[in-house]
């Protein structure tokens, strides 16, 4: 039903948009208080990068023209009812027509870099074989122009989006002919764009592909084994929750090594470039300082990091896990070992937010499960006082420390590593109004405190190379829709015009290039 306020409010946002549109509201960076709390680029080393992120399916739109075929996101969301009115990526905030002024923008703001990452269905749609020129073309396009603005590319060759022709032909991930189908897709990137692009990863958050993909089942394909839905569309029809996790990761981390092997054998040396792969990390805190919280944070660190950084330093699964999940663990044989491990030059970090972990008892009439077998509890507060201050997803709190943790942990226990940190930042709720939404004074002061702690991390010997804020535009936030809003600059999503926040102002301010 349409109400009286619900028109009056548009009609207050359209005339907002209006008067944003010709600088007719005061919203200038003059007129704003963007304290950079004393940072600035001599906060950094010398070649630090700056720059922002986005993924193809939350930005691009487009989805079906130029002959892009479905991924298992744009399958997953077509499902009526899976998400917040519907929501597709269908036209996103349609960066494939509108990347020019999106660089033009990164450049505005005194950005080096920007992170993007290809759809493979855009170039292959059949995952194999036949190529779509096409979309070769679109990103030969947005690098050339990157690069005449100065900005560097960072590529993720895979954000969440495989081809839903490899999921209807083998069932993706869980299928070992996804490790040759990914480093011939992989290899196929750098004859086309390696000559200009110096920074790969392969793969970005497989954790989570891997445990909403195959242990809840609240993202495609929406394979899992529990008994109770994890919420109202996942029913757990297929899959298995004990199993299919510790697989599709192997299965990843092979695939992660052979595009790996392949650039280094065939590229490295005449392109010039690096390559790692983005895994996300949550820092966990021991709730008490008993020793079985000690050991259930340990044991959640490993499931959650290790799983992917402790074969690719160390050439094999964390004893946490082998212990635990024991045979339902793959191994890698001699071989697999000695490809996985050192397969990175670059280790991506996407790190937003910390958890308390608490202990938790399972006994064996539990089902074995991914999540059952962490034998951890969540928990968001201590003494009555929040982790931090929450966003609007439900499991971003903002805990700045967090982040000093969790680069110190990796560069103690994984022989500090060169980190780029590629990805941090926080949402609002979608429906904020015009110009409050663009006064995102509670995002400029996220970015402050976590920038002032990676800062810290160097300062203590940390081998951080680079940050990059999520996310340049808000856009499509996964099962959240357009509900939640990450970016540094406001999209109307019906018009798609793009107006700066505040937090994009503090960051032009901080960058500013000495004269
Ligand atoms: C989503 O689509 C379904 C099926 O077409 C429809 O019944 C439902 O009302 C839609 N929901 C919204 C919020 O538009
Ligand atoms: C897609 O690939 C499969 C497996 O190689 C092949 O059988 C099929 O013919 C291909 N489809 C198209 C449209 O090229
Ligand atoms: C195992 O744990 C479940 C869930 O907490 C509980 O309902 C059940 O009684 C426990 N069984 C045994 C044998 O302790
Ligand atoms: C916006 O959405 C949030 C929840 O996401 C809700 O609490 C709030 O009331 C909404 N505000 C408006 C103005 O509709």
């Amino acid at each position: 039903m349409v109400t009286t306020k619900m028109v009056l409010s548009l009609l207050f946002l359209m005339l907002n948009l209006q008067f944003l549109a010709h600088g007719q509201i005061d919203f200038s960076p003059e007129s704003m208080d963007l304290d950079t709390g004393g940072l600035s680029r001599q906060s950094f080393p010398t070649h630090f990068i700056y720059g922002t992120a986005t993924s193809a399916y939350q930005v691009e739109g487009a989805a079906h023209l130029d002959g892009r075929a479905d991924s298992i996101w744009d399958t997953f969301v077509r499902q009526p009812g899976m998400e917040p009115d519907n929501a597709t990526g269908e036209v996103g905030v349609d960066q494939y027509h509108r990347y020019i002024e999106d660089v033009d923008l990164m450049a505005k703001l005194n950005f080096d870099a920007y992170r993007f990452s290809i759809s493979w269905s855009r170039i292959f749609p059949n995952g194999t074989g036949m190529v779509n020129w096409k979309g070769v073309a679109y990103y030969n396009r947005l690098i050339d122009y990157m690069l005449q603005k100065g900005i560097t590319p960072f590529v993720n060759l895979n954000h969440y989006d495989i081809p839903q022709a490899l999921q209807d032909r083998y069932n993706g991930f869980l299928s070992r002919e996804i490790v040759k189908d990914f480093a011939d897709y992989a290899e196929f990137c750098f004859q086309m764009y390696g000559d200009r692009v110096k920074n790969w990863f392969t793969f970005n958050e497989p954790r989570v592909v891997t445990v909403k993909g195959y242990d809840e089942g609240t993202y495609p394909p929406g394979r899992c084994s529990k008994p109770y839905g994890v919420d109202v569309t996942n029913k757990c029809l297929v899959g298995n929750s004990g199993t299919e996790p510790y697989i599709v990761a192997h299965n990843t981390i092979l695939a992660h090594a052979s595009a790996v092997q392949r650039y280094r054998k065939n590229y490295q040396k005449s392109q010039e470039g690096r390559i790692g792969i983005v895994l996300d990390f949550i820092w966990y805190e021991p709730l008490t300082r008993g020793l079985s919280d000690e050991y259930a944070a340990q044991r959640a660190r490993d499931f959650h990091l290790g799983w992917f950084l402790h074969p690719m330093v160390y050439g094999e699964y964390p004893k946490t896990m082998q212990n635990v999940a024991k045979d339902r663990l793959p191994k890698f044989n001699e071989e697999e070992a000695k490809m996985v491990k050192g397969s990175l030059d670059l280790l991506g970090i996407n790190q937003y937010t910390a958890n308390y972990i608490q202990h938790r008892v399972v006994n064996d009439s539990m089902p074995p499960e991914y999540l059952n077998d962490m034998q951890v509890r969540f928990v968001y507060e201590k003494n009555g006082a929040s982790i931090g201050q929450k966003a609007h997803s439900d499991w971003l709190y903002e805990v700045p420390w967090g982040l000093y943790k969790s680069i110190m942990y990796i560069k103690e226990r994984y022989g500090n590593p060169t980190i780029v940190l590629t990805e941090n930042g926080m949402d609002q709720p979608g429906n904020v109004t015009i110009p409050d939404g663009l006064k995102d004074t509670g995002r400029m002061n996220y970015y402050r405190s976590y920038i002032q702690q990676l800062k810290k991390t160097i300062d203590d010997g940390a081998n951080v190379i680079g940050y990059f804020a999520w996310s340049l535009l808000d856009n499509f936030e996964w099962r959240l829709g357009y509900s939640s809003r990450f970016g540094i600059t406001f999209v109307d999503f019906e018009t798609l015009v793009r107006i700066p926040k505040m937090s994009a102002y503090w960051f032009q301010k901080m960058l500013q290039r000495e004269q």
